[in-house]
């Protein structure tokens, strides 16, 4: 088993940009995604789309149903601006654990544009998944990276960061959303 599941770019081959799902679309977006059956060229193409495209947005995580895929696929690569960019491709990924202590980030999400609002969530998890090559392994992750695998696991669950603040933004930020499209400015 490899021990270290982050991939160089230079494996990757074909990429495309995909459109992003936003709300107040939530019909794919609240959808569960099914696990894929094994990690085949098919789950690569979609893998290395979802790349291009968080890298495109920017972004720091992406799940397939925000572009329209609902299977259990994330990619994520939490270095920051200026350092080598490290992309980890999850499959079929599953929290195995989570810490007692909790920690808190500011959010965002690629499918509820220019809203971020703080979250708490467990500090540490360890996630057991599948990685592009389709070779399992089991990653301890603690703040942001840990924050950021919740996040998109939600997403795979049809959970959106929104659903874990207060009812009251909540409703705010989808108003203002459904209000948007209302008016044609989505
Ligand atoms: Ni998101």
């Amino acid at each position: 088993m490899p021990v270290d599941p982050f991939l160089p770019l230079a494996y990757l081959t074909r990429m495309a940009i995909r459109p992003i799902i936003t709300l107040p679309d939530e019909k794919i977006l609240r959808q569960v995604s099914k696990p894929v059956k094994s990690v085949d060229e098919g789950v690569r193409a979609v893998f290395d789309d979802m790349l291009e495209t968080m890298y495109k947005a920017p972004g720091i995580g992406l799940a397939a149903v925000q572009i329209g895929v609902p299977q259990r696929l994330i990619v994520l690569d939490v270095a920051r601006e200026g350092e080598e960019k490290r992309p980890l491709f999850l499959a079929n990924p599953e929290v195995i654990w989570t810490s007692e202590e909790f920690g808190e980030y500011e959010e965002g999400c690629l499918s509820i544009p220019d809203f971020y609002e703080m979250v708490q969530r467990p500090r540490d998890v360890k996630v057991r998944f599948l990685d592009r090559l389709g070779e399992p392994h089991e990653m301890a992750a603690s703040g942001l990276l840990a924050t950021c695998l919740q996040h998109e696991i939600d997403h795979l669950n049809g959970i959106l960061f929104i659903d874990r603040i207060s009812k009251l933004k909540r409703d705010r930020v989808v108003k203002k959303f459904q209000k948007a499209q209302k008016l044609g400015k989505l």
